[in-house]
């Protein structure tokens, strides 16, 4: 369990991104929410990326196209779909998704402070030119995590194992250097032992999908997680592909500043609007007496909330809340204890809760 408090991130009105100071010359923000240090643009990543200033990033999160979109066929819900994502997923030859790769990568070292680092996801499509482009370009590789994924789609064909898990390349900007890492906090996290490169944790469910599906949408709990490992409260965090907004919505919570690009203007509506949600949410939840975010086993943390007064439907969620997330550790009996114990100690408070992921 652990406690969690998520400041609001200074003002970020009069901090240049851009290289140009010349406002008739500097891209207008899709969404911006300067108390909070959010802003999403609209727009090419490679563009916007070589328009950035040099060395203003302490933290990039990048979920580029994995260029998979290759007219084949997988399983979801049940049903056979298409693998095609859009055309922004489909590329013709390997050498011109390495191209791209290695573009986008140099303006992201060149916007990395230098102590920065970056995280990068991917598959076997376009992971392994991420990791070499990476390599040549300097970066320093530190871990490469793989996000077992619970509970994958079959796999149709039967002609390979089922693809259970995605990369994600953490690397630093430089050979040498000071990255951010909060060992201390990951290890609480992990039962109080060294925290793993292999990280357990489920693919966002409907809630994070209530304002629209993106195809390729990660989980709110894994870029908890990266922030809380790599980046400080208020630190400057972009990602160039920001699709449905998960890192910024994460940025939100954990009280970080956030800059997104993303080409599909209805990617963006999406983002604006869970971000939003999310800034409403940690306000309120600041105001309130006691806030707590229980991690569970496997990934993603419940979070609840107390006040004084007291209503029904909260007093009756409350206890099986409680209950789900600690058990998840202690697995079957401790499941009637904790119902137990919630009912019994937290009669007469009030708790607006949801989950937030599971
Ligand atoms: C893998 S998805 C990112 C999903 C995101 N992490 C989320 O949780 O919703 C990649 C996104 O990059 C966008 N994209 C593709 N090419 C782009 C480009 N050149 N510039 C900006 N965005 C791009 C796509 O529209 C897509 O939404």
């Amino acid at each position: 369990m652990s406690l969690t408090t998520t400041p609001a991130g200074p003002k970020l009105a009069d901090e240049a991104l851009w290289e140009s100071e010349m406002p008739h010359d500097t891209p207008a923000p899709f969404f911006e929410d300067t108390a909070h240090g959010i802003r999403l643009y609209r727009g090419d990543a490679l563009e916007l990326l070589k328009r950035a200033k040099a060395e203003h990033f302490d933290l990039i999160f990048a979920d580029p196209p994995y260029f998979l979109s290759n007219d084949g066929i997988t399983c979801h819900a049940g049903r056979m779909v298409s693998v095609n994502k859009g055309v922004w997923d489909r590329a013709e030859t390997f050498e011109a998704v390495h191209e791209f790769n290695k573009e986008w990568l140099k303006e992201c070292r060149r916007l990395l402070k230098p102590n920065g680092s970056i995280w990068v996801t991917g598959t076997a499509h376009n992971i392994y030119s991420v990791g070499f482009a990476m390599q040549t370009l300097g970066f320093k590789i530190l871990n490469d995590i793989a996000w077992y994924k619970v509970n994958p789609p079959p796999n149709l064909s039967c002609r390979y194992f089922t693809h259970a898990t995605e990369t994600i390349l953490w690397a630093r900007r430089d050979a040498k250097g000071r990255h951010t890492f909060h060992y201390a906090e990951m290890k609480r996290e992990n039962r109080d032992r060294q925290m793993q490169s292999l990280w357990q944790i489920k693919p966002p469910g409907a809630r994070e999908k209530r304002y629209g599906k993106h195809p390729t949408q990660k989980p709110e709990a894994l870029l908890d997680r990266i922030l809380r490992a790599s980046s400080d409260p208020h630190s400057l965090v972009l990602d160039p592909f920001c699709g449905s907004g998960t890192t910024g919505v994460a940025c939100a919570h954990t009280g970080r500043r956030f800059v997104g690009f993303e080409l599909d203007e209805k990617f963006l509506e999406v983002a604006a609007k869970r971000i939003g949600d999310e800034i409403t949410f940690t306000e309120r939840q600041t105001s309130l007496a006691f806030n707590t975010d229980i991690n569970v086993e496997g990934g993603g943390s419940y979070r609840w909330l107390t006040s004084p007064s007291t209503n029904l439907t909260t007093r009756l969620f409350r206890p099986m809340l409680l209950s789900r997330s600690l058990s998840a550790r202690f697995k079957t009996i401790s499941t009637l204890i904790t119902t137990l114990i919630g009912i019994r100690f937290l009669r007469g408070s009030k708790i607006t809760a949801r989950s937030y992921t599971c």
